[in-house]
């Protein structure tokens, strides 16, 4: 057993401890321990596939699960965002489900989740590598051709260079190839996954701040896009992406399922009563992180987000939304909580909307702890990480009102403790940050 690296005692003054790689099962973390991960497995396996917004680092839930839970057990997490728990949960050979309002969130977290065949994979792969060359010789023609697989969608010559779009829509028609190249294996878990290989790559080739939450041209930035780079960085990917399944499938437990409901939405959980042994999850920050907006020209590429549907409409469906309705904040909400309230009221002085939706969020998080608590196991654990807020300059304290509604639903607190941030790939405005998480061990 390995000793532990915790000198406080619980509930005093502890200094920060750093973690280098895991964090053991059997220690027990005290509460409000400030710790600093250096992670050594953000890229490991299919974690490394794509870039999402406040992503897990894996050793974080891989805690959890081992600490939590037993082999052959279900772990959900109902805001799974690019899957991290479900891979962890599969390495330890434990069932999910993972559960994102979002399309994008839940097809990275299938093919996140998805082993398959390298030798089959190789041949998809060599297809349409072989296309692609095509394409390069093909002169005119082949480029007239690969317009027709551009999907439609607004101010295209905004986004993307012109020579990109065509390259794009070269890599898009050489999909057609996949069919043939892997039967007579169903060709859809490989296309999806190199649909994801594609994806990851759309921000660099685009116009748009490679770094930036919000999908936005900045032309200060002077971003260097040329002729040739959506094909050599989607060659680049995919190669990398293959190599990364080639390592994951000899890990992966041939009998952990996924299961990723299309209809899924943390605040109505599509499970039987009593059916969970624990859940695991990252909640949204309030009002900081727009998830449609972040994957908009992806969406677009994917064929995720019809032409047409207005991005307002997929954003209203996420907890901690900026899209709200003028009518909802006219008047002074209250939840029932005298310190969330009173700041509530505070922001309500200076700006209406932004106090709704703070209030908003908690409404929404108490509806989630109530179905989260509903799928779970007597006895059994919801370890939720979360970050607090600074909205018109007041610090928001997140961690602690949500660990006041989770008493209210009828969680007991069973430990909390911090870890600090070293490196979102998304950066959050600066004003608006805060570098640490907290991490709230419930148990119902
Ligand atoms: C911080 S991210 C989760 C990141 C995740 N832990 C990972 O490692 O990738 C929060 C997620 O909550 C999702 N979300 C927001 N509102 C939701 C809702 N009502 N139901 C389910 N998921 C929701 C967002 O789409 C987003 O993917």
């Amino acid at each position: 057993m390995l000793t532990t690296p915790f000198t406080g005692s619980a509930g005093g003054e502890t200094p920060l401890v750093t973690i280098t790689g895991d964090l053991q099962p059997e220690w027990d973390i005290p509460v409000n321990q400030h710790l600093l991960i250096i992670s050594r497995n953000q890229s490991w396996l299919s974690h490394g596939f794509h870039k999402y917004p406040a992503k897990f680092f894996p050793e974080l839930p891989r805690w959890a699960i081992r600490k939590y839970s037993g082999e052959g057990e279900h772990v959900l997490d109902p805001m799974a965002g690019s899957g991290t728990v479900s891979v962890e949960a599969m390495l330890a050979n434990r069932h999910s489900v993972a559960i994102d309002v979002d399309p994008f969130a839940r097809l990275l977290t299938r093919v996140k989740t998805t082993t398959l065949d390298p030798s089959i994979l190789d041949r998809a792969v060599a297809a349409i590598a072989e296309a692609l060359v095509a394409f390069e010789a093909g002169g005119d023609p082949a480029r007239m051709q690969a317009w027709t697989h551009v999907p439609p969608f607004a101010y295209q010559e905004t986004w993307f260079q012109p020579f990109i779009l065509e390259e794009l829509g070269a890599i898009r028609g050489a999909f057609a190839r996949v069919r043939d190249a892997v039967a007579p294996h169903a060709p859809g878990p490989y296309l999806d996954f190199l649909r994801i290989c594609l994806s990851a790559i759309i921000r660099e080739v685009s116009n748009a701040d490679n770094n930036c939450t919000r999908t936005v041209v900045r032309t200060r930035l002077n971003k260097r896009v040329v002729p040739g780079m959506a094909l050599r960085l989607f060659r680049r990917m995919t190669q990398v992406n293959v190599a990364r399944m080639r390592e994951f499938v000899p890990l992966a437990p041939a009998g952990a399922t996924v299961a990723v409901p299309e209809d899924g939405d943390a605040r109505a959980i599509p499970l039987e009563p009593g059916t969970m042994d624990l859940a695991v999850t990252s909640p949204p920050y309030i009002n900081a992180v727009d998830y449609p907006r972040t994957h908009q020209l992806e969406m677009y590429m994917l064929d995720l987000s019809p032409p047409g549907r207005p991005l307002a409409e997929a954003k209203r469906k996420h907890i901690g939304t900026e899209v709200v309705r003028a009518v909802d904040y006219r008047e002074l909400h209250r939840y029932g909580l005298a310190d969330l309230d009173a700041q509530v009221e505070s922001l309500y002085a200076i700006d209406k909307r932004r106090a709704y939706i703070v209030h908003q969020y908690f409404v929404d998080m108490e509806r989630n702890f109530r179905e989260v608590w509903r799928v779970l196991k007597p006895g059994s654990r919801y370890v939720v990480v979360v970050g607090n807020n600074i909205i018109r300059e007041q610090v928001v304290p997140t961690h602690s009102y949500l660990m006041q509604v989770a008493e209210r639903v009828g969680f007991n607190v069973e430990t909390y403790f911090a870890s600090e941030v070293i490196r979102h790939y998304i950066k959050v405005p600066r004003k608006e940050r805060i570098n640490q998480d907290w991490v709230l061990v419930l148990r119902k």
